[in-house]
């Protein structure tokens, strides 16, 4: 749907009493999601790191450049296809990808894969999906989706996972280096809150054959047996532990697979020792694009190019990691200039309307991922609210690169920016 088909609807509908269910401004999207959502999931979305410094510094980042528009340039005709790894994509975005969404959701990434599916919105499926990826792959068809790996301590594990997004036709593999372990929450940590403990998204675990093996074997520490009885509270944990692993419900609490299963994917969910070394062992066992997610110095973006990876997402993971990191849009400029061209750069973290994408690909950036407001459209209105989402970001995006000048993404330069002064004090 192009921009003005969406705007006529949206006005066309306010005619006949009815206005849009999902907010359009990005405030007030997250405000409607954060009513309806329980709190430690609100909470658990919304998170950064530390003191939340770089959640603000991603978004202060774009401010601190201007569209200048261009006129009478004729634009009738606009064209927002980008091409990325030999695929024609109607617009510069792509769902990141967003672990736990049950949080948000019941349907939860199947929600996400029918509203895609609808947009022809590529979708990156995350290694902490609360569906396994098997499951995504068949809703979305022939529309282009990824898979982001975390680089487990099992070689068989990445192997595995691995081979599924092939048998999938994923189109490439997205290796997320900024959480070899989690960063520091305060809103979770005071709440004593992390999903996964509760058996919440490791979907792609307990779907996977290997990861099934590694579980079956016994596993250091007690037997089942052996362990202390669950208290009341404990035991509701247990309870939805065990939904989120296949079989008997009665079954599978008794034997403790739920609960090993979770042991398991502590112990293995992530390599914090991975090196540069390691990239090869992925290179030689898949013939996908490998994009690397998460890199923000310059140096790191070249060693990448060296190692022969085929992109690299500008990343900071939406300021949940490290508090006080650069913005995305700041380590942008250093990252292109590194590249030079040789491969697509990607960027993400704050962006939340047409205009950040549209600065973000002045600067250089090949598309941008959109992350949280999808997860708040699908909070608000399930696979419906995503949808919206993502309609409205792109016909802002549309409307902003006409309204700038360019009447197709390949126009859009540095030359349609410049560095903003201090901002006025909003009324
Ligand atoms: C609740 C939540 C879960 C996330 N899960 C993952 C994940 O499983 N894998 C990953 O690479 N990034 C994950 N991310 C980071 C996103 O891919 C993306 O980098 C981030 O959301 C961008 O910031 P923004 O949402 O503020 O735009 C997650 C982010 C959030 C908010």
């Amino acid at each position: 749907m192009n921009a003005l088909l969406r705007q006529t609807q949206i006005y066309l509908g306010g005619v006949s009493g009815r206005r849009p269910r999902v907010p359009i401004d990005a405030l007030r999207l997250e405000e409607e999601a954060r009513r309806r959502l329980r709190p430690d999931a609100y909470a658990c979305i919304a998170a950064g790191a530390g003191d939340e410094r770089t959640l603000v510094a991603n978004r202060v980042a774009f401010d601190r450049w201007r569209i200048v528009p261009r006129m009478l340039r004729d634009v009738e005709r606009r064209n927002t296809t980008i091409e990325l790894f030999g695929r024609r994509l109607d617009s510069p975005f792509l769902l990141a990808p967003i672990g736990v969404l049950e949080l948000a959701h019941p349907q939860a990434d199947a929600a996400v894969a029918r509203a895609a599916r609808s947009t022809r919105m590529p979708m990156i499926f995350s290694n902490q999906s609360s569906r396994p990826m098997e499951e995504l792959a068949g809703m979305l068809d022939d529309v282009s989706h990824w898979f982001q790996l975390y680089w487990s301590k099992s070689d068989e594990l990445v192997e595995s996972l691995v081979a599924r997004a092939e048998a999938c036709r994923c189109e490439a593999i997205v290796v997320t280096l900024d959480t070899t372990v989690l960063g520091w929450r305060p809103r979770d940590l005071e709440r004593a809150y992390l999903p996964f403990l509760r058996g919440k998204g490791i979907a792609q675990y307990t779907s996977d054959p290997v990861f099934r093996r590694i579980i079956s074997e016994p596993a250091p520490g007690p037997p089942p047996e052996q362990q202390p009885k669950p208290r009341l509270q404990a035991l509701a944990t247990l309870i939805s532990l065990t939904r989120a692993y296949p079989g008997g419900f009665v079954e599978t609490l008794r034997s403790g697979r739920g609960r090993a299963a979770v042991q398991r994917f502590i112990d293995l969910y992530s390599r914090p020792s991975l090196r540069w070394d390691d990239l090869p062992f992925l290179r030689e066992r898949t013939d996908l694009p490998i994009v690397l997610k998460g890199v923000l110095h310059p140096d790191d973006a070249l060693r990448a190019v060296d190692a022969g990876v085929d992109g690299i997402v500008v990343s900071n993971h939406g300021g949940r990691q490290v508090d006080g990191s650069i913005a995305t849009l700041e380590a942008l400029p250093g990252v292109v200039e590194a590249v030079d061209g040789r491969i697509p750069v990607l960027l993400d973290s704050g962006v939340r309307g047409g205009a950040d994408a549209f600065k973000a690909l002045a600067l250089g950036a090949r598309a941008v991922l959109l992350g949280r407001p999808y997860v708040y459209g699908l909070a608000i209105a399930g696979s419906l609210g995503v949808r919206e989402v993502i309609q409205n970001i792109r016909a802002d995006f549309e409307l902003t690169m006409a309204l700038a000048g360019c009447r197709s993404v390949d126009e859009i330069g540095p030359e349609a920016l410049v560095p903003g002064g201090p901002l006025p004090a909003s009324s």
